[in-house]
């Protein structure tokens, strides 16, 4: 007798940010999975070339910005289950190109979400960062170490206002009983982040692909972890799915560790490029190192899956595809 195929129960999930790196690939996993999505962007920092060819009923853009309230200006008429919240710039040429812009979209941005996930009795996950350790003291990083932050430095429009966002997360939580999941990224990369975005990975990447000179800001003895967006985006569903009482902050990366001088090597190595690596000054309240502790997520049963190798491999043969590069 041939088993039933069961059917799965559809959510509705709201991704604010959804168009941007983590936020495509999470939507494109999501609606594989059967889900309605409802993807809110101000591509800010995310392209509409993302998103633009899902062919899908259950998938809904709105062009919106997250610091105005969502009721006042879109309408929404499902009843929304799950908000993941990945609306933020997230690279620093960006966040100190627009920090004021960055600050408000932390924190009006996570209190309008927020409003929408308590009417709605829906869960609220905030995609919080490791910048909230800043220049840290403790090696690796544990959840409840507080950080070494600058709280005015050029950094402190991104750092700060995540740490605030995870401040009214709980305040809601304790005030109103609102269902919510704070986790803290760890440097994550993959396909879909945009080549222009000035993070690390993309930056070597594009440099090598196109034989040109790789900078290294100061020796490149600082040490940085690379999770996989695959990786990233499952750990991001099982903090959803995890009880309403577990709020975290639970830290998601990677904690396999490499200097940056040895990530530009490999880099080098794999995209056989005569780039020549250069040095530069290190810029502002830099990290010389980042190492998540992931005791907590391997609680959730997760851990990274994919070797850099791997996950390197893919990002190139990605930007192989999407970028005009001479051999
Ligand atoms: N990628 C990483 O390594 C990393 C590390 C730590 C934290 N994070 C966090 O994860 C989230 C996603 O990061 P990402 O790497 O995908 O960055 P990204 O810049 O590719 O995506 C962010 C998305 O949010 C959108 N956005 C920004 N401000 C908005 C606003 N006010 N209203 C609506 N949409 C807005 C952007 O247009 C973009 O599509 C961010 O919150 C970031 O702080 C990422």
């Amino acid at each position: 007798m041939i088993a039933k195929k069961e059917k799965k129960i559809m959510k509705t999930i709201l991704i604010a940010g959804g168009a941007g790196f983590i936020g495509t690939n999470l939507t494109k996993r999501l609606l594989n999975e059967e889900n309605n999505i409802i993807c809110i962007d101000n591509f800010h920092t995310g392209k509409l070339k993302n998103i633009e060819n899902i062919k899908s009923d259950n998938f809904k853009l709105i062009k919106h910005d997250i610091i105005n309230p969502l009721k006042i200006d879109e309408k929404i008429d499902e009843k929304i289950d799950e908000i993941y919240n990945l609306a933020s710039p997230a690279s620093p040429p960006h966040y100190q190109a627009a920090p004021l812009q960055t600050i408000k979209t932390n924190i009006h941005g996570v209190f309008n979400l927020l409003e929408l996930a308590k009417e709605n009795d829906a869960k609220f996950l905030q995609t919080s960062t490791s910048e909230v350790y800043g220049e840290p003291l403790e090696h690796p990083q544990k959840e409840s170490y507080w950080g070494n932050v600058n709280p005015n430095g050029f950094r402190s429009c991104y750092d700060e206002s995540k740490r605030c966002s995870e401040s009214i997360c709980m305040n809601y939580y304790r005030e109103y009983g609102t269902k919510v999941k704070i986790v803290r990224i760890f440097n994550t990369y993959g396909p879909y982040m945009d080549p222009k975005d000035g993070r690390v990975v993309t930056n070597f990447i594009i440099e090598a692909l196109k034989n040109e000179n790789i900078t290294i800001y100061g020796d490149g003895s600082q040490t940085r972890s690379f999770c996989y967006v695959d990786d990233m985006v499952e750990g991001l569903i099982r903090m959803m799915g995890t009880d309403d009482d577990f709020t975290g902050p639970v830290n998601l990366g990677n904690p396999e560790e490499f200097s940056i001088l040895e990530f530009a090597k490999k880099v080098i190595e794999k995209t056989n490029s005569s780039s020549n690596i250069i040095n530069c000054p290190l810029p502002h309240d830099d990290p010389t190192q980042r190492k998540p502790d992931i005791a907590l997520a391997k609680r959730m049963d997760w851990k990274p899956e994919i070797k850099l190798d791997e996950g390197l491999d893919k990002t190139i043969e990605y930007y192989k595809k999407i970028i005009d590069y001479q051999i």
